[in-house]
C-alpha cells in the first residue's frame, strides 16, 4: 500500500511509499483509508517542534510512529475474529491518534472503540474533519459547563476545531460569540453565531462583554483578559494556543483563579466511541456541518501541513486517498 513514512522529524523528510498493507490483529478493524485531516498533534509529531514538545511525543531523536496522521473515514476491509461491532463495507470515522495513528495510508488498522459509523449525510472527505476537532470542541465545551442561554465566547472560532465549537456550542442553545479576523467574520456568522469580533480591530476584554464560558483555542491572550472578561461564575477552557499562553495558563492559572467564583475548565481530549456517535447524530440532525478549507491529495501531506502551520486555516484541511482503481479488494 501507500503510506506517508516519516523516518526523521521535518517536512521535508516526509516521504510517499511503497509499503506492506497492515493485517488486524483479533481485536482491529482494517480501515481502507477514504480520507483523512490535518490537526495540531499530527502536525508536531512531524515536525517536532517545538523541541520542548519531543519528550510529550514520545520521540527525542525520530518520531516515535513512522506512519503519520490520526482522523480517519473508511470503509471496513477487514476485521480481527473478536470484533463484534463493525462488518465488511461499513463506511466508518475515528481517531488513530491514541493507537499508533497511521492515517496518511491507504490502510490503517484500528480498535472498534476508536471508530464508529461515519455520518450518512456528508463525505468521507467531511467526515475525516470531525473525530478529533469536533471532539475537543465537544469535549472543551463541556468541561466549561455549556448549557443553554449561557454567553459563550470562542476564541479562535475560525478554525478546525473553532467551527465545530461555534456550531456545537449553538446546538446547546447557547450565544455564541466568535473571535476571529476580518476575512472570517461572515463565515462565522453563517455557522450560527450570534456574534462575531474581529480581533483585528475590536478587543472583547474591553468591550464591557462579559461571558460564562471563554474557549480559548488559538491565538494569544494573556490569562488576566480571559479572567476579567468572564461573568462572576464564568468558566474559563484553555484548549490551546501560543506557547507563552499554555504556560502561562499553566503557571499562573491556579492563582489568577484562586479567589472568587470563576473557575479554569480542565479537560483532556480523549478519543472515544460515545462521543462519535454523539457527533454522527448531530451532523445526521443538521445541527452541525464540517467546514472545508483545502483539500491535498496523500502526495501532498507536507504541503498541506505548511499551509496548516501558518495558522490561519478556514475550518478544516483535508487528505484525500486515491486507491488504484483496478486493484480488487479482498473479501
Ligand atoms: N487540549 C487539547 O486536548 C487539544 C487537542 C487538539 C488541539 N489542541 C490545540 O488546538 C490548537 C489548534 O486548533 P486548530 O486546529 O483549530 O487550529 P487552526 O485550524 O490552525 O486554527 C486556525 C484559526 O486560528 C485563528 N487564529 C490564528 N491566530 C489568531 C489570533 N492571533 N487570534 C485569534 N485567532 C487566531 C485563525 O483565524 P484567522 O485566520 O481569522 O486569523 C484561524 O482561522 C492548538 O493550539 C492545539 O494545541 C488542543
Amino acid at each position: 500500500m501507500k503510506a506517508i513514512v516519516c523516518t526523521k522529524y521535518g517536512l521535508d523528510a516526509l516521504k510517499l511509499e511503497e509499503i506492506p498493507k497492515p493485517i488486524p490483529n483479533d481485536d482491529e478493524v482494517l480501515v481502507r483509508v477514504l480520507a483523512s485531516s490535518l490537526n495540531f498533534a499530527s502536525m508536531i509529531r512531524i515536525k517536532g517542534k517545538p523541541f520542548i514538545v519531543r519528550p510529550m511525543i514520545g520521540g527525542f531523536l525520530k518520531p516515535k510512529y513512522n506512519i503519520p496522521g490520526g482522523e480517519i473515514a473508511g470503509q471496513v476491509e477487514a476485521i480481527g475474529r473478536s470484533i463484534k461491532q463493525f462488518k465488511l463495507g461499513d463506511e466508518v470515522y475515528g481517531d488513530t491518534c491514541n493507537c499508533g495513528y497511521g492515517a496518511f495510508a491507504e490502510y490503517v488498522c484500528a480498535p472498534e472503540n476508536i471508530l464508529a459509523l461515519k455520518p450518512t449525510n456528508i463525505s468521507f472527505e467531511e467526515a475525516a474533519a470531525v473525530p478529533q476537532s469536533a471532539l475537543v470542541a465537544l469535549q472543551g465545551l463541556r468541561a466549561g459547563q455549556i448549557q443553554k442561554w449561557k454567553k459563550v465566547l470562542i476564541y479562535g472560532a475560525s478554525g478546525g476545531i473553532g467551527t465545530f465549537a461555534v456550531q456545537i456550542a449553538k446546538s446547546y442553545g447557547a450565544e455564541v460569540t466568535g473571535v476571529c479576523s476580518t476575512k472570517n467574520l461572515e463565515m462565522i456568522k453563517a455557522l450560527g453565531a450570534d456574534k462575531v469580533i474581529d480581533y483585528t480591530k475590536e478587543d472583547f476584554t474591553k468591550n464591557g462583554q462579559y461571558y460564562d464560558l471563554i474557549l480559548a483555542i488559538r491565538g494569544y491572550r494573556s490569562i488576566y483578559d480571559y479572567h476579567r472578561a468572564l461573568s462572576p461564575m464564568g468558566v474559563y477552557v484553555m484548549v490551546g494556543g501560543s506557547l507563552a499562553q499554555i504556560f502561562q495558563s499553566a503557571s499562573l492559572g491556579p492563582q489568577v483563579f484562586k479567589n472568587g467564583s470563576k473557575k479554569i475548565g480542565k479537560f483532556t481530549y480523549t478519543p472515544n466511541q460515545k462521543d462519535f456517535v454523539f457527533m454522527k447524530e448531530l451532523i445526521e440532525a443538521g445541527k452541525v456541518k464540517p467546514v472545508v478549507d483545502k483539500c491535498y491529495p496523500l502526495s501532498e501531506v507536507g504541503k498541506a501541513l505548511l499551509y496548516y502551520s501558518k495558522g490561519h486555516a478556514r475550518g478544516k484541511i483535508f487528505i484525500t486517498v486515491e486507491h488504484d482503481k483496478n486493484l480488487k479488494r479482498e473479501k
